[in-house]
């Protein structure tokens, strides 16, 4: 275990801070090792959180040649937004714990890089901090067990100018956390509280505490059928990898889906995310939003990504490293990096737009 008490956040980039890896590193230096253990762990033997990084390994690019690419961008449309690039934050809960200015730093970076963020439930920064304006963010729900407890929740997301709401599905339960149990890891207790913490229900006597219990609260097709049908902002669900489920969010109301595993951190031995949006992209009708989170640390995962079919993907851990880092600038100067690193794929690559990236530019072996 690491001894030292960790380092101040920085407040300018050295040159050494140059991709994903660099940043991870110097991660780790500025915070402790519980906080540590918490960003970085999985669920269970971390097969997910090591499957997530390395699926991309085995992708192998096709590149075309001679192209004009002169009228290049990176713009992209989803449910009729248009994003300057395909790059989104992740929901990551907890942000204090990695820096003093938590989520409002991490906003704000977004939001100079034009980066699509999606503020977590457990937020430590206020929803209605974040600027107004700045059409730029989503809302990400977990279910608050009650409906109404859940809807308003995303009324008060409606009103301060969040453009869609993503419910995150995948973890009625939090994963078992080995690294955070051996680190003896707990939340801070925050002042002023965050305001969104679920109450978990006390099961009653020869109840079992796990399914009559936290599973009483978790929501089910019917609720995510009625929110749709409450609410003016589109419904995204984050953590569909089953193509049965993606073909059912269609017939609930749901606008989009992020296929996901969390990164890693709640099911353990859970199909890799690039696999399970091959799969889904098979079942959903073409100019239905999936998007792709999981393992992003190069612009070229972003193209990959992309090429196999999804509209955006979602950057998780790297925004920490940043935020942990340096701040405001940190998370600016990575989501900066992977900006720059996928534009240079794009150009290599022979795209001159999103729209054009497709499956023609992964070499397929059989
Ligand atoms: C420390 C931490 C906290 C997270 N908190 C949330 C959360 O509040 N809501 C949510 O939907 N996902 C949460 N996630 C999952 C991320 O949104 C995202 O799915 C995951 O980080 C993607 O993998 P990556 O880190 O490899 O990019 C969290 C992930 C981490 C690492």
């Amino acid at each position: 275990m690491r001894q030292h008490s960790p380092l101040q956040p920085l407040t300018q980039i050295p040159a050494h801070l140059q991709t994903i890896a660099d940043y991870e590193k110097e991660a780790e230096l500025h915070l402790s090792h519980m906080v540590w253990q918490y960003l970085q762990g999985g669920s269970m033997d971390e097969h997910s959180v090591r499957g997530n990084l390395s699926q991309f390994e085995q992708i192998q690019l096709l590149p075309r040649m001679l192209k004009d690419l002169t009228q290049g961008h990176t713009q992209i449309e989803i449910l009729g937004q248009r994003f300057p690039h395909p790059i989104f934050v992740a929901p990551i809960g907890h942000q204090q714990q990695f820096h003093p200015d938590a989520e409002a730093a991490t906003a704000l970076a977004a939001e100079v890089l034009g980066s699509n963020m999606i503020l977590s439930t457990f937020t430590n920064t206020d929803m209605r901090e974040l600027k107004q304006g700045n059409p730029f963010k989503w809302f990400q729900l977990y279910w608050q067990g009650e409906r109404e407890k859940s809807l308003s929740l995303v009324k008060m997301a409606e009103a301060h100018g969040f453009k869609a709401i993503v419910v995150t599905v995948d973890s009625p339960h939090s994963g078992i956390r080995d690294r955070e149990r051996h680190a003896f890891f707990e939340l801070p207790k925050y002042e002023p509280q965050p305001h969104h913490f679920i109450q978990q229900p006390q099961s009653k006597q020869n109840e079992h505490p796990l399914f009559q219990g936290l599973m009483k609260i978790a929501p089910t097709w019917a609720d995510i059928l009625w929110l749709s049908q409450n609410t003016s902002l589109p419904i995204i669900l984050k953590g569909i990898v089953n193509p049965h489920d993606a073909e059912l969010a269609l017939q609930h109301g749901v606008k989009g889906i992020i296929v996901s595993n969390h990164g890693g951190r709640v099911l353990d031995g859970c199909i890799s995310p690039i696999t399970a949006l091959e799969l889904i992209k098979n079942v959903v009708p073409t100019d239905f939003p999936v998007l792709y989170d999981g393992g992003i640390r190069r612009g070229s995962d972003v193209f990959k990504a992309i090429a196999l079919g999804a509209s955006a993907v979602l950057v998780g851990r790297p925004c920490i490293y940043g935020l942990a880092t340096a701040g405001a600038l940190g998370v600016a100067h990575v989501l900066k990096i992977l900006k720059e690193e996928f534009e240079i794929t794009m150009a290599l690559m022979g795209t001159a737009t999103v729209d054009e990236i497709n499956k023609d530019y992964i070499f397929q072996k059989s």
